[in-house]
């Protein structure tokens, strides 16, 4: 199974990599996924709901595919797998590495508060990373709720920017960084600790048989060598959000070198790193009155 596995994610870092020379959003995006793939693959494969996932699946801020190329490799071609995106440049780059890697996926352009999706078509109804960004995530959940049919699942994964351990700890100035990213998240909105919300948001959009799965990713240091890619990748990670940051008085010019230096020296540290993706599942309740899970003439 591993090997199989293996093989699957170079094939999905081959079919993304023409992306990656390209300075702009989705540079990083792409990059997070790659760098990520096979550790996050592995847990989300022994969840039941993915599981036995089938049938038709709807990704919801889909992106550039990070789990919904996953998705549609696993159901194969006896399901079919919908994407969403209010970003049309996302949706192509998505189809271009799905058709590299041989899945089938029908792309939609459309806003997540206003699903352009019919009421119940979907088996399940999945979303990564898009909650963290949104003022109203309820609003999304209940879309997410009225597209997918009773006794249907709806998955939700997220971040919870606090629950990031290490030792040895974080250098101060790339710890101030990572706070003054969270305040600028929530100043635009959004929620950079939504994780620990996922349960409360699905019991207020009636969902049942709610589980949250936490999943730990730990990163054990430098026995394997140090990778100048990753490494770059968190520079640019760091630099990401640099301006708005320093133009909303959350960071200064200066904060921002003491962080890279202390970034480079971290870089040298064996150290233990220990972060953590939230995987909230909850089962859409038959409508009032239903008496069996088969609906009215099915
Ligand atoms: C951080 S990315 C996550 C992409 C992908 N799910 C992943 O896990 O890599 C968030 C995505 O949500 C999309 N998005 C944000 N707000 C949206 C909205 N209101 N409607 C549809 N898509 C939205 C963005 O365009 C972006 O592609």
């Amino acid at each position: 199974m591993n090997g199989e596995i293996e093989n699957w994610v170079r094939r999905v870092a081959e079919a993304s990599e023409s992306f990656l020379d390209r300075k702009g959003p989705y540079d990083w995006l792409i990059k997070q996924s790659i760098y990520t793939h096979f550790q996050r693959l592995i847990p989300l494969l022994s969840m039941s709901c993915f599981k036995s996932a089938g049938g038709s699946i709807l990704d919801v801020g889909a992106g550039t595919g990070a789990l919904a190329i996953d998705l549609a490799w696993r159901i194969g071609d006896g399901g079919r797998v919908t994407v969403l995106d209010h970003d049309p440049e996302a949706l192509q780059i998505l189809r271009t590495i799905a058709e590299r890697v041989g899945v089938r996926v029908e792309a939609l352009i459309g806003d997540a508060a206003a699903l352009p999706v019919q009421d119940a078509s979907q088996d399940m109804t999945v979303s990564r990373f898009l909650l963290q960004h949104l003022r109203d995530p309820l609003a999304v959940l209940a879309q997410m709720r009225r597209v997918t049919r009773p006794g249907g699942r709806v998955v939700i994964v997220d971040v919870d920017d606090e629950v990031w351990v290490m030792e040895p700890p974080e250098f101060p100035h790339v710890a101030a960084w990572r706070k003054a990213l969270r305040t600028l998240q929530r100043q635009k909105g959004g929620d950079r600790q939504i994780g620990r919300k996922l349960y409360g948001l699905m019991r207020e959009a009636g969902f049942e048989a709610i589980q949250v799965l936490v999943i730990p990713f730990v990163r054990l240091g430098l026995q394997q060598g140090r990778r100048a890619e990753v490494e770059q990748f968190k520079i640019e990670r760091l630099f990401r959000e640099r301006d708005e940051l320093i133009d909303s008085g959350l960071m200064t010019a200066g904060d921002f070198e003491a962080a890279l230096s202390e970034l480079q020296q971290g870089f040298a540290l064996d150290r233990f790193e220990m972060d953590a993706e939230f995987v909230a599942v909850g089962v859409v309740p038959e409508p009032v009155g239903a008496t069996s899970g088969v609906p009215d003439g099915g």
